[in-house]
């Protein structure tokens, strides 16, 4: 992800996360840190044509990192592209040395649960009302040791 896709990240952005969408500003000042040796690595999906179709960003900090962001445009989803956006970032967080991958995620969000289930993350605590307005719990999952190339088990 570079500044130039900040614009079209904003467009997914405010339609996938309508009750707690990040700003502009918070993707300008997570890029800053995307440089190398930075604390940040922020991946796209595009079609052939150059539309964006998704994308993630991972906070890495000595051995721990932690999923930021991952979201697939509504038309793009079930293909498979959340789990390549997942590869890339346990790729990226076992490439730095990391030793276990962070993630929050709300629990009346199954699916996004089960695609972080079948990488090998796991369910380690609950942080309630953490979203807010909505009173929604968290969920905080960890994926230990995280492998290079992991790939999806159910979709290779
Ligand atoms: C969560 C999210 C990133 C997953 O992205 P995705 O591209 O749909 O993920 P995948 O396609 O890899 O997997 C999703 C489903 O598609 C299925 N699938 C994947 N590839 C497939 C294929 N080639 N053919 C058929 N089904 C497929 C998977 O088995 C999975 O099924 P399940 O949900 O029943 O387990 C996406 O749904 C999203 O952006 N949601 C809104 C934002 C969000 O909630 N982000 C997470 C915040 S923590």
């Amino acid at each position: 992800m570079r500044w130039w896709d900040i614009e079209p990240v904003m467009e997914l952005e405010l339609k996938l996360f309508p009750e707690d969408a990040w700003s502009h500003g918070m993707f300008w000042s997570e890029l800053a840190e995307a440089h190398p040796g930075g604390t940040r690595h922020y991946t796209v999906a595009e079609t052939a044509d150059g539309e964006l179709a998704g994308y993630a960003g991972l906070m890495a900090v000595g051995v721990e990192s932690d999923v930021q962001t991952i979201a697939v445009a509504e038309g793009r989803q079930g293909a498979g592209l959340g789990a390549a956006l997942l590869t890339d970032l346990v790729t990226e967080a076992a490439r730095r040395g990391c030793e276990e991958v962070l993630l929050e995620v709300r629990a009346d969000n199954p699916r996004a649960q089960r695609l972080y289930e079948r990488f090998g993350f796991e369910t380690i605590g609950i942080r309630p009302g953490y979203y807010q307005p909505a009173d929604v719990d968290a969920l905080v999952m960890r994926l230990e040791h995280p492998a290079p190339d992991l790939k999806d088990p159910r979709h290779g």
